[in-house]
């Protein structure tokens, strides 16, 4: 950290871990009403715990993308941030909306926020990962504008370095892939189209470019390798990332009513799109391969190459198995989708933050890298953290085949309610890897807590200079 005005990345980071275990808080909620559907009801129904757990994660990965941008954009600008003031103001607001948004959804019935908030006159709620009301969504589109202005000043005062223009790029994408969220025609198809453009396209298109330059950003600090080298690399997967992932989106339009050619555009396309993740692993493996030095700080340096490896099985792999047209046809909307959705986006997004996280958090604490005390914590949190998600998506995909086969496919089909009770062994699982999971983000969070060794920091300052 060179600049002083990469301190406001902290407040972000700090606020994304609160969020992130909101998250898990309320995803083992709707986990166990998954067991017992009477739990907590009516104070907090199922459809109310998924929302507020899928819009947390929402908010607590952008608060983090955030983060990383005040912190990278100026280090690579190698200039001060164009205003610190603006960046932390729109941390305040960014951070007042969203609370007031959950606690709405927890406190207001849903229709009776839309009335409340003009989702009559541009009507926007409703659809999954999108159903903040009007004043949010708009809120949502003034923090990224705040964002934008500020680090887009900094890049043009400071060094373009092509990470910079990528990483700032991309969140300018990340902003207008947001527009289609105010566009719900009444037509269910074109409706399904608007709904896509912003879920595929931030996590199947310009979310990847943020999870290369993130990534990019910590394997250049951390190994000292060369950056035209990584640029290379981080050319080769973009272009990969957007060949395969627009036109991929047509795996989403295969059985809604759209044309049928997207059966079979959808099906190639999005049957490379794993080709970028595995780029990503190979990428990582040859840069802690060429690495120049060794970092203190392993924690982030395990965050960093374990990314690129679960991303490839959540995205690549599991996405990969429900992706053509035909195994949609029975796979769709069970609970393989879910496996595929936790496992990809913690392992690309959640563990891309949490990398970041970890490489920029002791260094804006003033410390080179964490004690080894607290760098054993990290690393426990994240062992335990990634084998329960796979445990969690092992236990969802488990529930979706049973529903493709008992529910979808022979002569006697199951009905939906039975095909729920077969999978009930699979919903337990679940909650107890979800258990292991909080227990895992705890162990991460434990480690800001532990104080650094006597004389460690001096040390390590030693053997790097
Ligand atoms: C990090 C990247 C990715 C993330 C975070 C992600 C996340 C998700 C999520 C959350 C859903 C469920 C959406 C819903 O609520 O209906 C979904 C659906 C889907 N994803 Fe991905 N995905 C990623 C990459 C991929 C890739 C690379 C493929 C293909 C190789 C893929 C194939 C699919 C398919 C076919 C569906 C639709 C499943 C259905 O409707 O049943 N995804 N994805
Ligand atoms: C304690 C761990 C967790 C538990 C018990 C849990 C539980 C759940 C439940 C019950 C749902 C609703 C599924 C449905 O509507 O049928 C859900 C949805 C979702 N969760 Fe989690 N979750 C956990 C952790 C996470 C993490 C770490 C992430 C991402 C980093 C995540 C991302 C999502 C997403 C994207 C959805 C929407 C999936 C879809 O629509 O297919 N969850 N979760
Ligand atoms: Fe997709």
């Amino acid at each position: 950290m060179n600049f002083r005005s990469q301190l406001v990345a902290k407040p972000y980071f700090v606020a994304a871990l609160a969020l992130f275990l909101g998250q898990i808080l309320f995803g083992l909620i709707a986990g166990f009403q998954y067991v017992d559907g009477t739990f907590l009801f009516p104070a907090i129904p199922f459809s109310v715990s998924r929302m507020v757990h899928t819009n947390l994660l929402i908010v607590w990965l952008l608060m983090a993308f955030m983060g990383a941008a005040y912190f990278i954009v100026p280090e690579e600008a190698q200039t001060e941030l164009y205003s610190p003031r603006l960046a932390l103001a729109t941390f305040w607001v960014f951070l007042v909306a969203g609370a007031l948004t959950i606690l709405a959804y927890l406190l207001v019935p849903y229709s009776d926020l839309a009335a409340a908030t003009g989702n009559a006159m541009l009507p926007t709620m409703g659809r999954g990962y999108l159903e903040q009301p009007l004043p949010t969504k708009v809120g949502i589109v003034l923090v990224a504008l705040s964002l934008l202005f500020n680090i887009s000043m900094t890049l043009f005062k400071g060094r373009r370095t092509s990470l910079n223009v990528i990483l700032v790029g991309a969140l300018w994408g990340l902003a207008l892939l947001f527009l289609p969220a105010f566009y719900f025609p009444e037509d269910t198809v074109k409706a399904s189209y608007g709904w896509w453009w912003v879920v595929h396209g931030w996590v199947e298109g310009d979310w990847e470019l943020i999870l290369s330059a993130l990534l990019g950003f910590i394997l250049i600090k951390m190994t000292g390798v060369d950056r035209e080298i990584v640029e290379k690399w981080m050319y080769v997967i973009i272009a990969m990332t957007l060949i395969s992932g627009i036109i991929g989106i047509g795996h989403h339009y295969y059985y809604i009513g759209a044309p049928e050619y997207w059966i079979w555009l959808g099906s190639v396309f999005s049957a490379i799109e794993p080709i970028p993740f595995i780029m990503l692993i190979v990428f990582s493996i040859r840069m802690l391969l060429k690495r120049r030095r060794e970092n203190p700080n392993q924690a982030a340096m395990l965050w960093a190459l374990g990314t690129p490896i679960v991303a490839f099985l959540g995205a690549g792999l599991w996405g990969a198995m429900i992706t053509l047209a035909p195994v949609q046809y029975y796979a769709h909307g069970s609970n393989f989708t879910a496996a595929h959705g936790h496992l990809a986006f913690f392992g690309a997004y959640a563990m891309v933050s949490l990398a970041i996280i970890s490489y920029a958090m002791p260094l804006l604490r003033g410390r080179v890298a964490n004690g080894i005390a607290a760098q054993r914590w990290e690393m426990s949190g994240f062992w335990i953290m990634v084998i329960s998600m796979l445990a969690i998506a092992l236990a969802l995909s488990g529930a979706g085949i049973v529903t493709a086969f008992s529910q979808r496919m022979g002569d006697h089909p199951l009905s939906f309610m039975d095909t729920q009770a077969q999978e009930q062994v699979f919903f337990w699982l679940r909650e107890l890897a979800g258990v292991g999971f909080l227990a895992g983000l705890l162990a991460y969070l434990v480690s800001f807590f532990v104080p650094g060794e006597a004389g460690y920091d001096a040390a390590v300052k030693r053997a790097l200079s």
